[in-house]
């Protein structure tokens, strides 16, 4: 009777799996709370070494610890645990390529995701947020979340685009700066101008500052509802679109196209749908993530987005898939 298609078997075992997933997530954003990988640093811990700088029970972080190591996050050898070289890069604090901001921002975001079954029942946020602006600790946490997922592929973003030779770049709610940064580091005539929110801003000086770029890329606090500054060459906007409803990302293509110099170009990176609105998957589940924490966010099919350019008058538009993390793609088009 049991004896069933090994395609049902493994869409059986796939399902188990997803259920599970959480307990990895989980596992990490706990250990990145507790400093784990920190107080670990650069040479070797026992498990009783590890409670006492952690203040944890050792029965409790030495399952922890251990479970780190099943992943592959840290190395056992004995009873000592350790970075693993990898580790060493993206989980102890101040590397550029540390991911720590974005665990703890996941952390904050579990409490939201508890509410998925009333968002999905009421067609609303479980939390309205305003952009994480009121707590200056809020925002910085958020804007050094998003700049660890942005130095994950922001070199290579600035080396795939072609900027034509352009001498100016308005970076719509630019965040940390990252983008920016690393455009104008891949064109030597280019300057960028940020347009955020102030408190984001107070994040991104320090960023932009710490890679002594503030002779490149300057700041500007406004709201990209309400105005753009004009005279760009490009414009560019990195996951702004699934944070806003249709009518708002409709009326902001015009902006956009008003903020440009003729022969201007737009480029839109987001988690762009295909037709159908399904795949890529994490872009159809990061959807869910907007449903519970925006007004009317969700992630837009490319059709979708060239239909905003078109009526904004935008020309030659494109979709372009290139192998960025987590399904990423970019939208270009030019401003006749
Ligand atoms: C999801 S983050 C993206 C940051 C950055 N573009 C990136 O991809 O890393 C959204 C950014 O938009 C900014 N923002 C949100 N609403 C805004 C508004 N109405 N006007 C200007 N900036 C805004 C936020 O402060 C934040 O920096």
């Amino acid at each position: 009777m049991l004896q069933k298609s090994a395609a049902l078997r493994h869409y059986r075992d796939k399902a188990l799996n997803t259920g599970y997933l959480f307990f990895y997530s989980k596992t990490l954003m706990t250990a990145a709370k507790l400093d784990v990988f920190d107080h670990i640093g650069t040479g070797s811990k026992t498990s009783n070494e590890m409670a006492q700088a952690t203040g944890t029970s050792e029965h409790g972080i030495e399952l922890l610890l251990d479970a780190l190591a099943g992943m592959g996050y840290i190395n056992k050898k004995g009873r000592r645990y350790a970075n693993t070289r990898h580790g060493r890069e993206i989980f102890l604090k101040g590397k550029e390529l540390y991911i720590g901001d974005i665990l703890d921002f996941h952390e904050a975001m579990w409490e939201g995701w508890n509410h998925l079954e009333e968002s999905v029942r009421t067609g609303g946020p479980a939390q309205r947020h305003d952009m994480f602006q009121k707590e200056k600790e809020e925002t910085r946490t958020f804007i050094m979340a998003m700049h660890n997922t942005a130095m994950g592929h922001a070199e290579k973003l600035a080396s795939l685009v072609d900027l034509g030779g352009s001498k100016t770049l308005l970076d719509i709610g630019g965040g940390s700066g990252a983008y920016s940064i690393f455009f104008c580091k891949a064109n030597p005539r280019l300057k960028a101008t940020i347009l955020d929110l102030p408190a984001t801003l107070e994040v991104t000086r320090d960023v932009v500052s710490r890679y002594k770029m503030s002779r490149k890329v300057s700041l500007k606090e406004g709201d990209y509802n309400k105005c753009l500054p004009n005279g760009f060459d490009v414009a560019f906007l990195s996951h702004i679109i699934h944070s806003e409803g249709e009518a708002a990302n409709t009326a902001l293509m015009k902006r956009i196209y008003g903020a440009l110099n003729p022969g201007g170009k737009v480029i839109i990176q987001d988690f762009i749908l295909k037709e159908g609105r399904t795949q890529p998957c994490f872009a159809s589940t990061f959807a869910l993530c907007m449903l519970l924490f925006t007004e009317e966010g969700r992630t837009y099919s490319f059709g979708e987005v060239k239909g905003w350019l078109r009526a904004a008058g935008f020309k030659s538009i494109e979709w372009s898939r290139r192998s960025l993390p987590r399904d990423i793609s970019v939208v270009t088009a030019c401003r006749s």
